[in-house]
């Protein structure tokens, strides 16, 4: 596996391959992997002859007083995870490089893609994840891009702006990858205390909940949110951000299910922000 540390070296290795009519597969990713992670990059594998992987823990997307700074970090674990799972490159920018003084430029998804949701709690987090994709579609070059559904809402707004600008990369949502008991897969999971890891499945727990009262057919938005609001609220460690019901396409918030829905939450566990979703009706991927 090579790592790529100069920022000309991905795109000089996807032209290689390309070259060679090979379909060149990006995985951005923030490090600190998992399974999720390494699902991301086998769906990845099925796309395209080579696979990249960037691990680059952008600091554009973190709002004052996030995590940025207690952010995990594992080079090495990463680094053997990636050879592990096959991966031909891992791209490792310096964030001097990414945004080098002067860097005054910014992709921003308007309207309700960025508006609700993550969007009105983060100010900032979408234009900061569009503007450093972005970046890695032209750096890298890829065919193809694989995201996790976990973070749908970021899905939408990464589909948005590569049609909106015309970009040519294919872009892949894959399932939402869980433990056992049903937490979904984070980097972010280490943060929780062991209290706060045991009540965490709660949000699972609300989801599924929802998707059986949406199946008895219940449509109306507030009793479906209701349920699942309750069920977060019996954990006495959780404190709601959001629960939301939108349009699963334009991400509108919706008071009647009559198009397929994106049920969202984000949950605060101590200074631990989860999410998690599920569509509604529960069936494949945004
Ligand atoms: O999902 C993430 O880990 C990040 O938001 C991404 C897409 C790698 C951009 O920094």
């Amino acid at each position: 596996m090579q790592i790529l540390r100069r920022i000309d070296e991905p795109r000089a290795l996807a032209r290689t391959c390309k070259s060679r009519g090979e379909r060149v597969a990006l995985v951005p990713t923030m490090g600190y992997l998992h399974e999720g992670h390494l699902s991301l990059v086998r769906i990845a594998r099925q796309h395209a002859d080579r696979v990249v992987v960037s691990l680059f823990v952008n600091p554009t997307q973190f709002g004052p007083g996030e995590d940025l700074d207690r952010y995990p970090r594992d080079f090495e674990r990463d680094r053997a995870l990636c050879e592990e799972a096959g991966v031909d490159a891992l791209f490792v920018p310096e964030a001097a490089d990414m945004y080098p003084q002067g860097f005054s430029t910014s992709v921003d998804v308007h309207g309700t893609l960025t508006k609700g949701l993550c969007g009105a709690s983060r100010p900032g987090h979408f234009a900061g994840v569009a503007t450093v994709v972005a970046k890695l579609f032209n750096l890298c070059e890829p065919d193809v891009a694989v995201f996790g559904q976990k973070d749908a809402q970021q899905a939408a707004v990464i589909r948005r702006f590569t049609e909106d600008l015309n970009l040519a990369v294919e872009i892949v949502v894959a399932p939402i990858v869980r433990e056992a008991d049903g937490l979904a897969m984070s980097s972010r999971n280490v943060y929780l205390t062991q209290d706060e890891r045991a009540q965490a499945i709660v949000l699972k727990k609300s989801l599924g909940a929802a998707v059986a009262l949406f199946d008895r057919g219940e449509r109306n938005t507030a009793a479906i949110i209701n349920e699942a609001e309750d069920i977060v609220a019996s954990a006495p460690l959780a404190r709601i951000s959001y629960v939301e019901i939108v349009d699963a396409r334009t991400l509108a918030p919706v008071d009647v299910i009559e198009r397929p829905a994106l049920l969202a939450l984000a949950v605060y566990f101590g200074k631990t922000r989860l999410i998690d979703n599920t569509l509604l009706p529960p069936t494949g991927v945004l």
